[in-house]
């Protein structure tokens, strides 16, 4: 009964690259801390993933270390359904619709894609264009009451937010309109190359990411190399925008305030400075790390987690679809 009660949370990530540490505290750590309050879903959206050229291969062997990644990040599938996304149809399906109440104008303003259409230019495929419309059927098809992602997808649960309205307003109360759920610290990691631009698990230059699945001491190395600035102070301020994101990565990381760590690194430089924050880096993977080999090296456990899974989400989201279909006014399946 109190099962009933709690509020619906889901959250998808692109099996695209790998999992970056911006991942992981903009949005995958936050997943852990909320799965005893709430009743989660999260997926491997690997539908969303194909909106940009992926080799088969690949994508197989990463859909199953994403999923391992987030087992061994601590989501515990006894309290989380944990599913791939193309293993459950009604995602497609309720897509469709959706698609017949976004707008063109509306979809042209999303942010993630003008960036990728100007990345992927020789392939800029309606799949990319239309992507938004298929994650607010992922969202929606929950009810969700809460989305937790990093600050970069906020634009869009708001779209979703703006579908769901207009649909309910059209056919009466069908959606729960859901809120975006964002965390204070950690919510745009930045690259280490450039800390203007976010952390992202696409970037073509591997200095720029830490992945969840780099080697110690390349983690090391990688925040050795961080863009930072020539003023010399370990403290946020204009221009310092690589020291802002690592001192970010260290309170995260470590639990220490950032005014508390600006306090402690007073007078020093910045090489100590960033040998600290590797190690408070490298100190959060590690149990991640040793989790994860044995996820991946029991396939069997894997397979009943992402099939029980997909079976309940499906379950789940028939009952959304359903109405969907009754209220567009589609004859009902002969049963
Ligand atoms: P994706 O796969 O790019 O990222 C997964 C999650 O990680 C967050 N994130 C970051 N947070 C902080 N700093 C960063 N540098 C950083 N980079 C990524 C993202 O905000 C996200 O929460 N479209 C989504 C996947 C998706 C989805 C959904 C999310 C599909 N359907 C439904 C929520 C609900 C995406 O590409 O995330």
């Amino acid at each position: 009964m109190e099962q009933l009660e709690k509020k619906i949370i889901f959250s998808g990530i692109q099996p695209s690259g790998c999992i970056t540490l911006g991942n992981y505290l903009g949005a995958i750590k936050n997943w852990v801390a909320l799965q005893d309050d709430y009743r989660c879903l999260y997926s491997v959206v690997d539908m969303h993933a194909i909106t940009v050229r992926q080799d088969p291969k690949q994508l197989r062997q990463r859909c199953l270390e994403f999923l391992c990644l987030l087992l061994a990040c601590g989501l515990d599938p006894d309290k989380n359904l944990l599913f791939f996304q193309s293993h459950v149809p009604t995602h497609a399906e309720l897509a469709w619709v959706l698609n017949c109440f976004t707008y063109m104008g509306e979809l042209g303003r999303m942010t993630q894609f003008k960036d990728k259409s100007a990345k992927h230019a020789d392939n800029i495929n309606v799949g990319l264009f239309t992507y938004p419309a298929l994650m607010a059927a992922d969202i929606l098809l929950y009810q969700a009451d809460l989305v937790p992602v990093g600050g970069d997808q906020k634009q869009h649960v708001e779209l979703t937010r703006d579908i769901a309205v207009r649909f309910n307003s059209l056919f009466g109360e069908t959606f729960k309109v859901p809120e975006p759920y964002i965390p204070k610290v950690g919510a745009r990691i930045m690259s280490l190359a450039e800390p203007t631009k976010k952390m992202s698990k696409s970037d073509d230059n591997p200095k720029a990411y830490i992945s969840l699945l780099d080697d110690f001491n390349v983690i090391a190395k990688k925040i050795k190399s961080a863009v930072t600035d020539s003023d010399g102070r370990v403290c946020r301020g204009e221009g310092k925008e690589g020291i802002d994101n690592l001192l970010n990565i260290y309170s995260v990381t470590s639990g220490e305030s950032i005014a508390s760590l600006e306090a402690r690194f007073e007078g020093r430089g910045y090489g100590e400075f960033k040998a600290e924050v590797a190690q408070a880096v490298v100190e959060c993977i590690r149990p991640i790390r040793r989790r994860f080999d044995d996820y991946m090296n029991d396939k069997a456990y894997i397979e009943s987690v992402y099939k029980k899974g997909a079976e309940t989400a499906l379950k789940i989201s028939q009952r959304t679809l359903d109405k969907v279909h009754k209220k567009l006014g589609y004859v009902a399946r002969a049963k």
